[in-house]
């Protein structure tokens, strides 16, 4: 994929973005971004990739207009225990274990050229160390906001009083002590009911963004994305003042001038 990205980095974009068009409603509440977060509005952003999402692909996203990018999703107990040091080489952040004096790199991130772009996606069932993991990276002001993954293992999808209790965790935790961001990124549910209650329930937590992958879980990405509920799902967010960024099948687009397929996916 990155020698595909790297021969045709548009092709890559359109393939795995998020997007977000706004609407023009002033009236419409609006989450405070924290001083040191971001606004996901009217973004093209790099979708949350495992192994495709490190630091020469986010360069590159970023390099071919990308507004955001998100990290790979990273476990938190694959970061908790891990030692931070600056690369004195390249001026990189890196987290990384040592085992049998073999030194592995879980993470890295590019303060200088990413710094006010890069969300950092954390997989976790768990509040406690969904906050132990985020700290370890919360006092460096990049990333500029954390993300859960709803669709890790579906499991959580269907725990959604435990998915909103790390979300809360984080809020409280992470996100305002350090003024950053905290968002979501979920799959549909089953039906338009399941998917609204779940939203509403999140949205509720204090996240200043919601990412809709439009499959549901047992889909596979070969299948057609469904956009029957993505009108939905922006009108409870907007309702609430969270960002709603959507994915799956996104189609190649000029920034701010949305292909009419994806006309559907909303901001407040
Ligand atoms: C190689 C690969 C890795 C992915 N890893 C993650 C991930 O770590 N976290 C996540 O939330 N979604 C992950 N996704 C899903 C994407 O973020 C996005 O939701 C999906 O690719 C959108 O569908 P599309 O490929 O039809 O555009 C991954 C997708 C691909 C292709």
């Amino acid at each position: 994929m990155t020698t595909t990205a790297a021969e045709s980095p548009p092709t890559m974009a359109a393939e795995h973005v998020a997007e977000t068009t706004t609407t023009t409603d002033a009236s419409a509440p609006h989450v405070p971004i924290p001083r040191r977060g971001v606004d996901y509005r009217d973004k093209i952003v790099l979708a949350p990739m495992v192994r495709s999402g490190e630091l020469p692909s986010r360069l590159l996203a970023l390099k071919y207009g990308a507004d955001l990018v998100w990290g790979p999703e990273t476990v938190d107990r694959s970061m908790i225990g891990t030692t931070k040091k600056t690369n004195p080489r390249t001026g990189c952040i890196e987290w990384s274990r040592t085992s049998h004096d073999k030194e592995t790199v879980l993470y890295r991130i590019d303060p200088a050229r990413e710094s006010s772009r890069l969300i950092y996606q954390i997989g976790t069932n768990s509040p406690t160390r969904a906050v132990e993991a985020a700290k370890l990276f919360a006092e460096h002001g990049c990333p500029k906001s954390f993300s859960t993954d709803g669709g890790m293992g579906a499991a959580l999808l269907r725990t959604p009083d435990l998915l909103a209790s790390i979300l809360t965790a984080l809020v409280e935790e992470v996100g305002k002590p350090y003024e950053i961001g905290i968002s979501v990124k979920i799959r549909l549910l089953e039906t338009p009911e399941l998917t609204s209650s779940l939203v509403n329930k999140l949205c509720k937590t204090g996240i200043t963004g919601l990412t809709i992958h439009c499959r549901t879980t047992p889909m596979r990405p070969r299948e057609r994305a469904i956009r029957e509920q993505l009108r939905m799902i922006g009108d409870i967010c907007r309702s609430h003042g969270v960002a709603c960024l959507m994915n799956g099948d996104v189609a190649p687009t000029n920034k701010g001038s949305p292909s009419p397929k994806n006309t559907a996916s909303t901001a407040p």
